[in-house]
């Protein structure tokens, strides 16, 4: 599995003082000095945390895999063509909610999302879908061409460690496989923290996991290439079982 880290909340703390501390560009060089997978930002409709700015400085930085998350509104769909990241990774926006707070709803509004999809494929931007592990969102996610969908692993973060932790993964891991045998790539991504990831091991094949908040926090203790260094090991090393 690889990792891709989410730099977001960089942003968020700079925006906090409103200056130029820290510098979210110079996040985006330790990722890239780590070897990440991918520095993946969400370029918000509000812009509360990256701004258009960070996110056309990072995909000047060469031999750095950008992807994009952005909700699937005609703004966001043109400032992907303009800039091209190498992929787009579409999810839900809810002005008012702290963080993603659960995935796109793909079926609801299939044909805008075959219509959105369609010119970014064709600058070979690579799309990813942000969706709940539910059967009929990776079913319409297979309609629009896409190859890829990130599963929002949420409700697992949360669940973990209680009594609902086994039922809420095995429906993650049977998404997993679902999506796999329609022939999609699955990454997964949301909660995800230095304890919880290890069980992404369990699911068969998982091809990326996007990580920030865990890795951000971390890092205001150990520092960013310590805390991607850990994060690292423990997404790309197969455990012992
Ligand atoms: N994947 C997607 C699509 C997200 O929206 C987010 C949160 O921005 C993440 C992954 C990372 O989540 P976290 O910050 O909880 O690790």
């Amino acid at each position: 599995m690889l990792l891709g880290v989410n730099i977001d909340h960089v942003a968020t703390l700079r925006n906090a003082r409103g200056g130029i501390e820290p510098d979210v560009l110079m996040a985006a060089r330790i990722c890239k000095e780590c070897n990440v997978a991918s520095i993946t930002t969400h370029l918000r409709e509000d812009r509360r945390h990256i701004k258009d700015k960070d996110v056309e400085e990072i995909r000047k930085l060469p031999r750095v895999r950008l992807n994009l998350e952005m909700a699937m509104t005609k703004e966001m769909q043109d400032i992907a063509l303009r800039i091209r990241p190498h992929a787009v990774c579409i999810v839900p926006e809810k002005r008012q909610e702290v963080t993603t707070e659960g995935g796109l709803d793909v079926e609801g509004q299939l044909k805008w999302a075959i219509e959105f999809t369609k010119p970014l494929l064709e600058k070979n931007i690579e799309v990813s879908f942000f969706i709940d592990p539910d059967v009929h969102q990776i079913s319409a996610v297979s309609k629009t061409g896409a190859p890829f969908i990130e599963l929002h692993t949420g409700r697992y973060s949360e669940a973990f460690g209680t009594e609902g932790e086994e039922r809420v993964f095995d429906e993650l891991k049977g998404a997993a496989i679902f999506a796999q045998n329609f022939g999609l790539k699955v990454n997964a991504g949301h909660g995800l923290n230095y304890q919880n990831v290890k069980r992404m091991h369990e699911i068969p094949n998982l091809v990326e996991l996007n990580i920030g908040h865990s890795i951000i926090s971390r890092a205001v203790f150990v520092g960013l290439e310590q805390a991607i260094k850990e994060m690292k090991t423990l997404v790309e090393t197969i455990p012992l079982s």
